[in-house]
């Protein structure tokens, strides 16, 4: 007999409940001083960019691959000075969003760990740090 681990894309029942976290998601980006000047004027394609890539991370189905590739997100984030103060904005609007949305146990706790890795290694440039003279 075998066991396969549910995703969390089956523990969520579908894509909806990403769709509300990538909403609720930007609804604070949208807000935050650090974060939305390195976001375009029109945040839609971002919104969408990372729905699929979220949908297909989770355990969906591959949209995002078949539109944009590899992810290669490192890569992808480069341009973007991302330094600690920007990631933790980023994981703590994203752990927001996640309880808001309501998302329950053991999905919510696989979700945050996932987040907290991942934006962590997408930090790219040192602290900036302020010299006295
Ligand atoms: C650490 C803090 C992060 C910052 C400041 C940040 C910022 C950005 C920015 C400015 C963009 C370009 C917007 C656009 O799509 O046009 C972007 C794209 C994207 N980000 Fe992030 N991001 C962060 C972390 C993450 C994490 C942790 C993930 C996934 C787990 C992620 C997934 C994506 C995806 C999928 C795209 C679209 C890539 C593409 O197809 O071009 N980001 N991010």
């Amino acid at each position: 007999m075998s066991f396969k681990p549910r995703s969390v894309y089956e523990l969520l029942g579908g894509e909806e409940s990403l769709r509300l976290i990538v909403d609720a998601f930007y609804d604070k980006v949208e807000a935050d001083a650090v974060l939305r000047p390195m976001y375009p004027a029109d945040l839609a394609e971002s919104k969408r960019r990372l729905f699929l890539f979220l949908v297909q991370f989770f355990g969906g189905p591959a949209r995002y691959s078949e539109e944009r590739g590899h992810p290669r997100l490192r890569m992808r984030h480069f341009p973007f000075a991302i330094d600690r103060r920007a990631r933790d904005h980023w994981f703590d609007h994203m752990c927001a969003a996640i309880d808001e949305t309501g998302i329950e146990e053991p999905a919510r706790s696989m979700m945050r760990d996932y987040f907290e890795r991942s934006s962590a290694f997408l930090i790219n440039r040192p602290d900036t740090i302020e010299i006295e003279d």
